[in-house]
């Protein structure tokens, strides 16, 4: 697991993101932003459904060698792909999953409309996010040891409340669960630890030390994860979306 994360441990995230969904064996879904594919490998073991590992920064190719190592290859696809092109048909999915990614991206006011053409009705989107219990705006801006730690990249830091209204204001969702994990950042600094100790890559370890040090200042005050769960509402719930498919 330390040679394929890219961030917080993401199966630990995933495990808990997964009290919110209902996967079944069979199911579609889309590992959106899934990194070294650790995501990809788990949805397949432990649900048994059929995923699509789109990824931006790693190449297919390699994703692949790992699906075949791990034995999933039949049921994992790799694809690369940006989040705002997708190679995918409309409604091609079951449930679309991000963990630890979305916020690269997803912040944008009308990214759900365009995700949500992927899934089918009823379908449910998933994400797991670094967060905050309050938003930066009501705090006068970013606290120097955030900025420190995370850089100005931070302002993509919301709270789960942040999440939900952007959601529901769409229209196009019904959010299921709005969550932050109460004692979240024991596992980000927990993860850290291991990473700082045992990756055999100095920039790493040294980005493990940084990270440890802006979780120690801040000590849960501000930073945890928010999981997010969202199911796409009947194209007659969506009070909204006509209004803007007419824009
Ligand atoms: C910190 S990594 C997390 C990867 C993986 N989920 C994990 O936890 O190990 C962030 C991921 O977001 C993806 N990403 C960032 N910007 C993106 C974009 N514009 N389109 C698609 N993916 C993007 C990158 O490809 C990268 O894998």
């Amino acid at each position: 697991m330390v040679d394929n994360c890219m961030g917080p441990n993401p199966l630990w995230l995933l495990e808990d993101l997964g009290r919110d969904c209902s996967l079944r064996p069979g199911m579609k879904v889309l590992d959106l932003g899934c990194g070294l594919g650790m995501t990809s490998i788990f949805l397949a073991r432990e649900y048994g459904v059929e995923v699509w590992a789109s990824e931006l920064w790693v190449a297919p190719e390699e994703n692949t060698a790992r699906f075949e190592q791990t034995g999933v290859v039949d049921q994992v696809h790799a694809v690369r792909a940006e989040a705002h092109d997708l190679p995918f048909e409309s409604e091609q999915f079951d449930a679309i999953l991000s963990v630890g990614s979305y916020h690269y991206f997803g912040t944008d006011d009308l990214y759900l409309g365009y995700i949500g053409k992927f899934l089918k009705a009823g379908g449910q989107l998933s994400i797991a996010v670094p967060s905050l219990h309050r938003e930066l705006r009501a705090l006068g801006g970013i606290p120097e040891y955030l900025r420190s730690g995370a850089g100005w990249e931070a302002l993509a830091f919301h709270t789960p409340e942040w999440w939900r209204f952007q959601w529901e204001q769409t229209g196009l969702v019904e959010v299921t669960a709005s969550r932050a994990q109460p004692d979240g950042w024991l596992d980000w600094k927990l993860w850290c630890e291991v990473c700082a100790e045992h990756s055999p890559n100095e920039l790493v370890r040294q980005g493990s030390r940084d990270t440890i040090s802006m979780l120690d200042t801040d000590r849960g005050e501000l930073l945890t994860f928010a999981l997010i769960t969202g199911q796409k509402k009947e194209p007659s719930e969506q009070y909204f979306s006509s209004m803007s498919a007419s824009l």
